[in-house]
């Protein structure tokens, strides 16, 4: 029995408008793409990593992470993605090898993903949950709006909400038996292309919620970039000074 994470970068980042897709956007002179793997390999819960990448960049990804510490002893593979996040997820799971039973789906865009919160997630499926996810609190007050922007209801009472982070751990049936449903049926477009626990959910899977950690934030706009270089900046300070 092993774990294998499924590590998705295969979008185009459209919202990021950097000239190349995400994961090859540098950032401290190291594509995000590997700013996550390497932080995937550092947990040390995983023996499969399975990069799903834009199809014709496998080789090159692969000799990217190859290297990384924490890679020995790691199978590593890289596949093509597909349209739309839930298809490349499906790519990612179909290249797991039988052994597998815990399977840890993780964005490449969620690039300074601590492993410490790679580990969580693992164990919590390890010690008998079919489905987690890590979850911030929210900070922001959140109101619903009708099309014209008029507010319809009160303010929503943030206690009772989480956003939703990455890596999502599942019993590898869980996560199968949820995509197979979901390419069989068809769902809405934005619940199947963005989170992989509310498809285990309607499978009827319980969903647990471990707390997630600001830093496992997602870059998807320019400004994201600037708030992860600052945060590598903290990191090394903080190296430097332990
Ligand atoms: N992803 C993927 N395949 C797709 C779409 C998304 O592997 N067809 C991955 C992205 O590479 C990213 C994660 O899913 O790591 C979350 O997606 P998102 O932040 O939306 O990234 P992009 O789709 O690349 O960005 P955008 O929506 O702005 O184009
Ligand atoms: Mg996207």
């Amino acid at each position: 029995m092993s774990t294998g994470c499924v590590l998705v970068a295969a979008g185009s980042g459209t919202r990021l408008a950097a000239g190349s897709p995400k994961a090859f956007v540098v950032l401290d002179g190291r594509p995000l793409l590997v700013h996550a793997a390497e932080r995937v390999l550092r947990s040390g819960v995983c023996q499969h990593l399975v990069l799903v990448v834009p199809d014709g960049r496998q080789d090159e990804s692969t000799a990217l992470v190859s290297g990384l510490a924490g890679a020995e002893g790691v199978v590593l593979r890289a596949v093509a993605g597909g349209a739309d996040r839930r298809s490349s997820v499906a790519a990612g799971l179909a290249a797991l090898p039988a052994d597998v039973d815990v399977v840890l789906v993780h964005d490449a865009a969620r690039c300074l993903t601590p492993p410490e919160q790679v580990a969580e997630v693992e164990r919590a499926v390890r010690t008998g949950a079919a489905a987690v996810v890590p979850g911030v609190p929210v900070s922001d007050t959140v109101r619903a709006v009708d099309v014209e922007g008029v507010p319809r209801g009160g303010p929503i009472d943030r206690t009772s909400l989480r956003l939703v982070q990455t890596p999502q751990g599942f019993r590898r049936e869980v996560i199968e038996r949820a995509h197979a449903l979901a390419s069989e049926h068809g769902l809405p477009a934005a619940l199947a292309a963005t989170d992989d626990a509310s498809l285990a959910e309607l499978l009827g899977a319980p969903v647990t919620v471990v707390p997630g950690r600001e830093e496992a934030f997602k870059v998807t706009r320019p400004l994201d970039l600037a708030l992860a270089t600052a945060v590598l900046a903290q990191e090394r300070a903080a190296g430097a000074t332990s």
